[in-house]
């Protein structure tokens, strides 16, 4: 067996390769000591591992393709299907191109009693999308939580990293037009 690395964005990943076949190992380089037990153990993919790599394609375009899996499957004998199981079964992954701009309107308990489906209803007139889409000029995208950690500001949502509570449908009115 040889130990192989293969550099995603900034990240390092470690594998062990036997007989062509190629075995994850994951991000840590393993000592010497390591790598004699995992020889021995023959380590197989985990889902923990296919979503730290998940992660690491995400997080430079904010998006995973379907060419990055297909990729990814080729370049590390992981099933396609396996990596498109958790790539679809995380809520936090996205196959789509997102928008510049990732509204996520809270649903919560805490928001929904304050409106929240009333605002969402407008948020999707307002942008001609319904959650989980992307407008067309590729600068908003909706999706709906089920909570942000806002509840005492509620309803809520989030623009990218950015939390605004206490929504009117005024209020995101002029979220929206100060962001295009
Ligand atoms: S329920 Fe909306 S922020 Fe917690």
């Amino acid at each position: 067996m040889e130990l192989r690395h293969l550099n995603i964005n900034d990240s390092c990943y470690y594998y062990l390769v036997e007989k062509g076949k190629r075995i994850y190992v994951g991000k840590e380089k393993p000592s010497d000591e390591e790598l004699q037990d995992l020889m021995k153990l023959k380590p197989q993919i985990t889902d923990k591992n296919i979503i730290e790599l998940l992660q690491d394609v995400q997080k430079e375009k904010n998006f995973i393709s379907e060419e990055d899996l297909i990729r990814l499957s080729q370049n590390l004998d992981i099933p396609l299907i396996k990596l498109t199981g958790v790539a679809s079964f995380y809520k936090s992954f996205k196959t789509k191109k997102q928008g510049k701009y990732k509204i996520k309107l809270c649903n919560g308990t805490a928001c929904n009693i304050k409106h929240s489906p009333e605002l969402l209803n407008y948020i999707e007139t307002k942008l001609n999308i319904k959650s989980g889409e992307t407008t067309k000029d590729g600068l908003f995208s909706l999706e709906v939580d089920n909570c942000i950690g806002a509840c005492a500001r509620a309803p809520a949502c989030m623009i990218n990293e950015d939390i605004y509570g206490n929504l009117t449908k005024d209020k995101i009115e002029k979220l929206i037009e100060d962001l295009k």
